[in-house]
């Protein structure tokens, strides 16, 4: 069956995203870097604030001095997607757009259909020059060389403040993913192409990679997480331009999901993972794959999830199954030297 035949729902409020006057700077460094990536390290004295891309993130009540280069899974313009609960469900189309930057982490995978480029999947900016997303946004490597990944991207029909595109040069494909299913193994590594000046993504405060969850990082049943895109608002309808979307659900234990989708011709493997409502309402949906499901977790942004597939999209019973990105997070740093 077609992965895709899903939903996104990504419906959602504004909540500010306004910082608060600095009143406290404290310079300090909260964040870890992904497994196998050393302490955070801010960079070097003799370069100015602007050219080594380090800012001001405001963390809870200080202000925190780091670095855009050396740290992952910050989120500098604050924002916290709404969430639904039981009274205040959405309605799929009513989808709201996240502050420009504030999920900085979501790429997108763009593909040349008849002379343009179009949306094809979301995807994780996990280095300068590295995505995450899922593997069958592929199919096969050959597929990548008229795809391109655009960073920094909001509104698909301008080009915004921190847009960036590239070229794929490399696409690691991962093999135990089989299309007919399970459909486990539904990760992807994209390696981009260097600009001239051989530099990759540039970071900003609107542009960020996000934390590889390590092993033993513990990722607890209900946790929020925020899953971002510009796929479908309604099971059917086309891809959404306007703006990326993002919104907070829930992870959905294993045992739990493991019998939501007891009846279906997909089974949960320990390798996948839910998240979303029993009553459904919110969700990923078509065009979202690839995409990061993010959770919070000391100190910093994680990439916990990789929308990968469901049944429809917010249906009651059959909430989003995203990839497990910890049990793949050595198969990813082997591949990125
Ligand atoms: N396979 C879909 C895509 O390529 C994503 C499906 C996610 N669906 C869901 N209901 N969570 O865009």
């Amino acid at each position: 069956m077609n992965l895709c035949a899903l939903k996104l729902t990504i419906g959602v409020l504004l909540a500010s995203a306004i910082l608060p006057p600095s009143s406290s700077y404290k310079v300090e460094s909260r964040h870890k870097r992904s497994p196998g990536g050393g302490q955070p390290k801010f960079p070097d004295e003799d370069r100015s604030a602007e050219i080594s891309g380090e800012g001001r993130f405001y963390d809870g009540g200080v202000f925190t001095r780091m670095s855009y280069f050396e740290n992952c899974g910050a989120q500098p313009i604050k924002y916290t997607p709404p969430k639904f609960d039981t009274e205040r469900r959405p309605r799929i189309r009513n989808g709201t757009c996240a502050p420009y930057g504030a999920i900085p982490w979501t790429a997108q995978i763009q593909i040349l259909k008849d002379g343009n480029y179009e949306h094809h999947c979301g995807g994780a900016i996990i280095s300068e020059f590295h995505i995450v997303t899922a593997r069958h946004c592929f199919g096969s490597e050959k597929d990548a060389g008229i795809m391109r990944v655009i960073v920094g991207q909001d509104n698909m029909d301008k080009i915004e403040a921190k847009e960036m595109s590239f070229s794929i040069s490399k696409v690691h494909l991962h093999k135990g993913y089989q299309s007919e299913g399970p459909h486990s193994y539904d990760v992807a590594l994209v390696e981009i192409q260097p600009k001239g000046d051989g530099q990759g993504i540039r970071f900003s405060a609107e542009v960020q990679k996000i934390c590889l969850p390590d092993d033993s990082l513990p990722v607890s049943d209900g946790l929020n997480c925020i899953i971002s895109g510009w796929g479908r608002t309604r099971p059917i309808g086309n891809v959404q331009t306007e703006c990326l979307r993002a919104v907070t659900i829930p992870l959905i234990s294993q045992a739990q999901c493991e019998s939501m989708y007891e009846y279906s011709s997909q089974r949960i493997l320990n390798n996948m993972l839910c998240a979303g409502y029993e009553e459904g309402g919110v969700d990923a949906c078509k065009g979202d794959s690839g995409g990061p499901l993010a959770c919070y977790i000391q100190g910093s942004y994680k990439l916990v999830g990789v929308v990968s597939w469901g049944y429809g999209c917010g249906k009651a019973n059959n909430p989003g199954v995203f990839t497990r990105i910890q049990p793949f997070v050595s198969w990813i740093n082997s591949r990125m030297i």
